[in-house]
């Protein structure tokens, strides 16, 4: 197992009914941001529990963070924190919600001319502050509620980019099942996906001999594969809809991935699908692993054989044979939960494929994955695979 550190201070209150809590952990002497999306939480009735629990506190709100939320919108919220002097952040909503206001607090106080800086990286200033942030999670999927990362869109220059940082994680995020069962399926199969490709891309590259992680890491994707459907069937099954909330904050709160070597290829190629072609994020994980998996098969063959025979059971064959039939098992379940596999299915094209290689091939990223060897080439040859 490699060194490693290890620090998660976000206070996690799970369970119906635990929206009351705010009342304990918002700070009454701040002046709050409440953020939300699109209007979901006015019709479910989170946005009422909320409100209820933030009687007495000195509360603006911002809404419309979109999808994959835009550079351009939390630019208008950064500078309502600052001539409002808001000192406390909010966010009500799914992960777009919740990365855009990680954003919101990191650019409030940025020393720099411009906080897309703090994006990509190109300037001299070290992220030093944030406002503090709580959450109220309405859709597992991203983990965002118990770490310290963000993705940001600019869609004036079509570019989709992350940071992470301890200082933007939630001092709490208030975790209640029920928020799941106004959810479409279409969120429910995204949400299952991506919290499916963030463990593999923690698991799927070569052992270190970290048993704990490893079995963590299975028992993370079995529990998605058995209770996803279950909250496809009935989004009203109390059980399942808190099963499948833990497993998403547990596959990308840091947990499994301390000690272990770790890909994130699949998700910067999808970021690009996104990017350019606004496909939701599960979708373009969904499209990207199969094909890495294929095109990374030697490199990656003990995991890959470990997660077979743990998580599909498939023992027999050659090691050839067993990958084949492994890559199948996994494009069969992104299937079955209604999530297409193939840059076709989303009408992309060849052109695409030129786009992308020339991107990485400008920003400098000549090898990405565990080992740094995905160069642009194979980046082409993966998105090929999935044409
Ligand atoms: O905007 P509203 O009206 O709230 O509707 C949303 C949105 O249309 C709706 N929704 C959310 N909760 C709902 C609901 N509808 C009914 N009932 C509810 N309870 O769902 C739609 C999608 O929401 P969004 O927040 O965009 O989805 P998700 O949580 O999948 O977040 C995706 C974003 O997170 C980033 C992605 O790149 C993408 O931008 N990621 C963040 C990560 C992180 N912070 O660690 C890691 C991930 O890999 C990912 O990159
Ligand atoms: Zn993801």
């Amino acid at each position: 197992m490699n060194n490693f550190e290890f620090y998660n201070p976000v206070r996690i209150v799970f369970g119906k009914g635990e929206i009351s809590a705010l009342k304990g952990l918002v700070p009454k002497d701040k002046k709050v941001m409440l953020t939300y999306g699109g209007g979901s939480i006015k019709k479910n009735g989170v946005y009422d529990q909320v409100k209820e629990a933030l009687q007495g506190v000195d509360v603006i709100e911002f809404g419309g963070i979109e999808p994959n939320p835009h550079y351009e919108t939390l630019m208008k919220a950064i500078e309502i924190v600052q001539k409002e002097k808001v000192d406390f952040l909010l966010a009500v909503g799914g992960g777009s919600v919740l990365d855009g206001t990680k954003f919101i607090a990191a650019g409030a106080l940025w020393p720099g001319e411009d906080p897309w800086e703090i994006l990509t990286g190109k300037t001299d200033f070290p992220l030093l502050k944030a406002l503090p942030l709580g959450s109220v999670l309405t859709l597992p999927a991203t983990g965002s509620e118990m770490n310290g990362n963000s993705v940001v869109t600019r869609v004036e220059t079509q570019e989709k980019l992350a940071f992470g940082s301890p200082l933007v994680m939630p001092q709490f995020s208030i975790l209640d099942p029920t928020v799941v069962f106004s959810l479409p399926d279409r969120q429910v199969a995204n949400g299952v996906v991506d919290a499916f490709v963030h463990v593999m891309e923690q698991y799927l590259t070569y052992p270190v001999d970290a048993p704990i992680q490893d079995r963590f890491a299975e028992s993370i994707l079995t529990t998605l594969i058995e209770e996803g459907p279950k909250v496809l069937a009935n989004r009203n099954d109390y059980n399942a809809a808190a099963n499948f909330m833990w497993a998403a904050t547990m596959a990308l709160n840091g947990l499994i991935g301390v000690g272990v070597p770790q890909d994130w290829a699949t998700h910067a190629i999808g970021h690009e699908i996104t990017a350019f072609h606004g496909v939701d994020h599960a979708r373009t994980l969904a499209v990207v692993l199969p094909g890495l998996m294929h095109i990374k098969r030697s490199n990656k063959k003990d995991k890959i054989l470990q997660y077979g025979a743990r998580v599909w059971n498939i023992t027999e064959g050659t090691e050839d044979e067993r990958i084949d039939q492994i890559i199948a098992a996994t494009v069969k379940f992104f299937e079955s939960v209604g999530i297409k596999t193939r840059l076709s299915d989303y009408d992309i094209d060849a052109n695409f494929i030129t786009k992308v290689k020339t991107r990485f091939l400008h920003r400098g990223m000549m090898g990405i994955g565990e080992h740094g060897d995905i160069s642009p080439d194979q980046i082409a040859e993966i998105l090929e695979h999935q044409l």
